[in-house]
Parts: C-alpha cells; sequence; structure tokens
C-alpha cells in the first residue's frame, strides 16, 4: 500500500468544484485584494475564533510578526518562546529587533512548560509567545498565573483546538494562524490571519499590513505590504464550512491510530496525549521511538511517508548562534528532534490505511496485532 505523509488530492476530488465556482466569482467581481471576500472571511474567522477581530494577511510568519508590532513589542524587549516549533516563530520576533528567549517543552505535549517559563521571565519579557504545536494548545491559562504581561498565542495549527471551550486564537491577546496549504484550514497559496480581542489592535493591524496607512497614500506607522488576496479568502469561506467535519475525522484517525499502537504494548513508543480540558485538532499524529530513521526508512520501504517536525531546535539553527544558546541548553527539546515521528493524518485518509501504517510499525518492532 502506498500512503503519502499527505496529500490535497482526496480533498481536491471532493470538493475541487465547489473551489472552482467561488474563484470563478472572484475572477468575475475584478476585486483581487482585500475587499469584500477578504472581509466575509474576516468575520467568519472571528466567528469562529470568538475574538472581537480579524485581519486577513499574506501568510502566518507575517501574522506573528505584524502581532507583535500592533503591541509595540521592539528593541529592548524579550519575548519568550519553545525552540521546538517552525522558525518562523524565533523569525518573526527578530524582525521586529525584539530578543527571542527560549524555555523548554514538555515532554509529552511538546508544548511550552509553564513551569519552567516562570523561572525565564525577566523584567525585559514584554510577550510570552507559546505555540500551539501539532494541534493541541499550551496551557495558557497556567502561564497567565505567572505572567500578566502580552500573550501572543502561535495558532498557526491549531485551529479550531479548544483549552476549557475557549478555542485557540481567543486565550492570548493577540494570535496568529496560517493557512499554508497543509494547514487544517489551508488556501490554495499563502495566506494568514491575526485574531485579537481589542478593538486598537485589530484598528492598528488593518493599517500594518497596508504600509502603515488608514487613509490611502497618508502613512501614519511603518508597515509591510501584506495583505490576504480575495481568491484565497474565497477558497478558505469554502473550506471553513468542513472544518469542523475534516477535524473530528482526524480526531477520529488518531484514535484509531492511538487504540491500535497502545495494543502492540511497545514500550518504546510514545503516543500523543490530550490533557483533560483540551480539544487536540491532530494537525500532526506525532510519536517518539527509539530508532527513528530506522523506523522511518523502514514505513518509506513498506510505502508509508511520514515527516519529521522538527529534526534541529531552533536554539541549534546556525543563523540564531547569536542567541548564545548551545547544545544541552533544553534537553527536552534536544531530544524529541531525535525521537519524533508524524504519520500520515489528513481527513482523507482510511481506516485500512491507519491499520496498515499501524501493523508496519508493529512489524519492525517485531510485534503483531492480537
Ligand atoms: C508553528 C508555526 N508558526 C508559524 C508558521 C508560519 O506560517 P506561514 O508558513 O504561513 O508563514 C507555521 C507554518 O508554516 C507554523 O507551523
Amino acid at each position: 500500500m502506498v500512503i503519502p505523509a499527505f496529500t490535497l488530492d482526496r480533498q481536491m476530488a471532493n470538493i475541487g468544484s465547489e473551489l472552482t465556482q467561488a474563484i470563478g466569482r472572484i475572477m468575475e467581481s475584478g476585486q483581487f485584494i482585500l475587499g469584500t471576500s477578504v472581509q466575509h472571511f474576516e468575520e467568519q474567522m472571528a466567528r469562529y475564533t470568538h475574538t472581537l477581530g480579524a485581519v486577513g494577511v499574506g501568510n502566518g510568519s507575517d501574522a506573528l510578526y505584524l502581532a507583535l508590532r500592533a503591541a509595540q513589542i521592539g528593541p529592548g524587549d524579550e519575548v519568550l518562546t519553545t525552540p521546538f516549533t517552525f522558525f518562523a516563530t524565533a523569525g518573526s520576533i527578530l524582525r521586529t529587533g525584539a530578543k527571542p528567549v527560549f524555555t523548554d517543552i514538555q515532554v509529552d505535549t511538546f508544548n511550552m512548560d509553564p513551569e519552567q517559563a516562570r523561572t525565564r521571565i525577566t523584567p525585559r519579557t514584554r510577550a510570552v509567545l507559546p505555540v500551539h504545536l501539532f494541534g493541541l494548545m499550551t496551557d495558557v491559562e497556567a502561564l497567565r498565573r505567572d505572567f500578566h504581561g502580552l500573550i501572543v498565542e502561535d495558532a498557526a495549527q491549531a485551529i479550531g483546538a479548544t483549552l476549557r471551550g475557549n478555542p485557540a486564537g481567543s486565550v492570548g491577546d493577540l494570535a496568529a494562524f496560517s493557512f499554508f496549504p497543509t494547514k487544517n484550514l489551508g488556501a490554495l497559496g499563502d495566506g494568514g490571519m491575526i485574531t485579537s480581542q481589542r478593538e486598537e489592535w485589530v484598528d492598528t493591524l488593518r493599517a500594518l499590513r497596508v504600509h502603515g496607512s488608514r487613509k490611502k497614500y497618508h502613512h501614519e506607522m511603518l508597515g509591510i505590504n501584506s495583505r490576504l488576496d480575495a481568491l484565497q479568502a474565497a477558497v478558505l469561506s469554502v473550506k471553513l464550512s468542513y472544518l469542523q467535519t475534516w477535524t473530528q475525522r482526524r480526531q477520529q484517525i488518531a484514535n484509531r491510530y492511538t487504540a491500535r499502537l497502545r495494543a502492540l504494548q511497545l514500550e518504546t513508543v510514545a503516543l500523543p496525549v490530550v490533557p483533560s480540558g483540551f480539544t487536540h485538532v491532530f494537525h500532526q499524529y506525532t510519536i517518539r521511538v527509539q530508532h527513528r530513521d530506522d523506523l522511518q526508512a523502514f514505513l518509506k520501504a513498506q510505502g508509508v511517508g511520514t515527516t519529521v517536525y522538527y529534526p534541529v531546535s531552533l536554539h541549534l539553527q546556525p543563523v540564531l548562534r547569536e542567541l548564545g544558546y548551545r547544545l544541552g541548553d533544553f534537553p527536552v527539546s534536544e531530544k524529541a528532534q531525535l525521537e519524533v515521528l508524524s504519520l500520515p493524518i489528513f481527513p482523507e485518509l482510511t481506516d485500512s490505511e491507519v491499520d496498515y501504517v499501524t501493523d508496519m510499525i508493529g512489524q519492525f518492532y517485531g510485534k503483531r496485532m492480537a
């Protein structure tokens, strides 16, 4: 059996014609940047995330950068985040002139450890930037107990996830989403969005994405050009109507993986956890294993695609050398980079494909399903 780590082919077969119609309507409208379809999608997203306002931008990296800029974070400020994330998280902090300060992750959730975060807060810490990795939210409520400054959520992977009933995007002061095509809600290209509970920031963000201008050709602040385009907004509006169903299917797939892998009783394999009070949207189903590279090669030979998110923690990235971190500084993250393996997961994956993947993992470890 050949099972890709990820594919959009099946989604396109299901809803491609609906997307084509939506794109056709934009082509006829002649309005390609911002405009009514972007505004409509922003309103949908604000409702979906229980936030006051949503601002569409060019991609998730700009969403993070502009969220920090709206809160006036810049040179001299420290922003606390984790090293076990996509580069954009730290890159966006550096773009503002602020300094990323790393704090380690929890071994089971891959998210920021609130206990350790507390010890890394200094008088310069202007914001904490938790990453809701793989579709599970960080315990922002625990962070808030010790930190009364800004919380900016990196919700790029967590649309629809909740923490005690509150959706990703609504628990921080600001939050950034990505609509990169492989995300749970993906565009047909790049796209991003910032949500916020504060009117003032929503208003500032609308200016920041168009070179700091509220009135055409009048520039009040230094912004950038980062706008969501109308075609992507129209596509995303259509896809948003399927998101709940897709998320439920991801959760079913995850439950099936977990039940079958648990039945194999593999001592060296750790499965994803969903702490009580959280819902996980399984952007990734990521296990931790010993002999990870051998397992990945074995699965590949059996036709199963897998991915390693992330092979190098950010504190060890050459471009961030000047932050002064060294190997050994974040042991949980460093261990994770050697052990993580994300199994195929997308809503159209079939039960028999899940079974094949777990059978192959069992075969690798020399076990069979009971
Ligand atoms: C955790 C995280 N943060 C930020 C981003 C940046 O989003 P984008 O690729 O849309 O710029 C991504 C996605 O790629 C991500 O996974």
